[in-house]
C-alpha cells in the first residue's frame, strides 16, 4: 500500500481534537466520516464545520464555492460501522481510557479493510498498549496532533517495535498531505517528544504559581512578552482542556511515583469544580463573555 491508496478517512471522536482533524481533512479533499457516540458532540462538529468554513469565506481565506465541496467530502455518523467499512485510514480521537481505546480497536480490527491502518490520537497512550487487541499490530501507530488541530502544524509520528516501516511511511506522507509537518518519533517515551518539553514548562510555572512567586496572569505574560510564546502555559491548559491536564498529570506520576508529578491542589480545584477550560467557558480564565465555539 502507499499514500495515493488512502482516499477514505475515518475519525473516532467529534470532541476537541476529532472535530478539527476531521474537518482539516475534508479540507484536503479526504472523504471523510467522523463518528461519535454522542449525538451532541456530533451536532456540535457539524455546526462548527458550517459556521468555521463560513468564516474562512467571510476572510477570503477559502473561494465559496470550496464550502461546498468541503462539505460534500466530511460526513458525520453516530454508526461505527458506517464511519470505518469502508476507510483506508482511521484515526482515533475518543476519550484518553485505555480499556476503552482497547475495545474501539478491536471492533475496528473486525470492521475497518484489512488494508486499513489504525492510528490514535492519544496524548499519552503509546499504541503497543492498544495494538494488541488487534489482528494487524504492524498498522497501529500514534499519530499524535495538536490543538487547535486546524491550525497547529506539527504531528508526532510514533513508531513503536510493532509498527512496520511501511505504517510509518504512509503516516508520514498523508501528514504531509494535509499540510502538517511530522515528526517522526522513533521509540515509544512516555509524553512523546512536546508534551515532555511543555510538561517541563508547565510543571515550573505551576510551582512558581502554588509558591506565591507571582500570579498565573502574570506568569503567562512571562512566556508570551519574554519568550514570544503564542500563550502561557495557564491559557494554554484552557486550550488543551483541564481535564486532559489533569488526567496527563495523573498518568504522569504513575509513571515516575514523584509526588510532586501529581496535579497541583489548584489544578485539582479546577477540574472538581467542572472548570475544564475555553470548552466550559472557565478554566484559569473566565471565558463566560464569549463562549469558545472553536475548539
Ligand atoms: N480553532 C481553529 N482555528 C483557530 C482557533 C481554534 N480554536 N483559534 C485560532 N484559530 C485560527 C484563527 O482562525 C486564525 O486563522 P487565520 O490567521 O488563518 O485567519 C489563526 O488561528 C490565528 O487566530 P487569532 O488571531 O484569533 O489568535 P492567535 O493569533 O492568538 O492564535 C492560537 C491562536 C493559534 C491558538 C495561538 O494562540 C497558538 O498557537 N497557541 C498555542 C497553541 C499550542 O501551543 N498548542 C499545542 C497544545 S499541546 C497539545 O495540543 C498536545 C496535547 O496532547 C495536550
Amino acid at each position: 500500500m502507499n499514500i495515493d491508496d488512502i482516499k477514505t478517512i475515518c475519525v473516532i471522536g467529534a470532541g476537541n481534537m476529532g472535530h478539527q482533524i476531521s474537518l482539516h481533512l475534508a479540507l484536503f479533499g479526504f472523504n471523510t466520516a467522523c463518528t461519535d457516540i454522542s449525538s451532541d458532540a456530533l451536532r456540535n462538529a457539524q455546526e462548527f464545520a458550517h459556521s468555521y468554513l463560513k468564516g474562512r469565506v467571510a476572510k477570503g481565506k477559502l473561494p465559496e464555492g470550496r464550502m461546498k465541496e468541503v462539505l460534500g467530502n466530511l460526513r458525520f455518523t453516530p454508526d461505527l460501522k458506517d464511519a470505518a467499512g469502508s476507510a483506508d485510514y482511521v484515526i482515533e480521537a475518543a476519550v484518553e481510557k485505555i480499556d476503552i481505546k482497547k475495545e474501539l480497536f478491536a471492533e475496528l480490527d473486525r470492521t475497518a479493510p484489512q488494508h486499513a491502518i489504525l492510528a490514535t490520537n492519544s496524548s499519552f497512550i503509546v499504541s503497543s498498549r492498544i495494538a494488541d487487541s488487534t489482528k494487524r499490530p504492524d498498522k497501529v501507530v500514534n499519530l499524535h496532533f495538536f490543538n487547535p488541530a486546524l491550525v497547529m502544524k506539527l504531528v508526532e509520528v510514533v513508531q513503536g517495535p510493532h509498527v512496520s516501516d511501511e505504517t510509518t511511511s504512509i503516516s508520514m506522507e498523508l501528514c504531509r498531505k494535509i499540510d502538517k509537518v511530522p515528526v517522526h518519533i522513533r521509540k515509544e517515551v512516555d509524553g512523546f517528544l512536546l508534551n515532555r518539553i511543555l510538561w517541563a514548562i508547565k510543571k515550573e510555572a505551576q510551582w512558581l504559581y502554588d509558591m506565591g512567586v507571582a500570579s498565573f496572569e502574570d506568569i503567562d505574560n512571562a512566556c508570551v512578552y519574554g519568550l514570544g510564546h503564542p500563550m502561557g502555559p495557564f491559557r494554554l491548559e484552557d486550550l488543551t482542556g483541564i481535564d486532559l491536564n489533569y488526567i496527563l498529570a495523573l498518568e504522569k506520576f504513575k509513571q515516575t511515583g514523584v509526588l510532586s508529578d501529581l496535579p497541583s491542589p489548584s489544578l485539582v480545584e479546577h477540574y472538581v469544580k467542572g472548570e475544564h477550560g475555553r470548552k466550559t467557558g472557565r478554566g484559569w480564565y473566565d471565558y463566560a463573555q464569549k463562549l469558545d465555539t472553536r475548539g
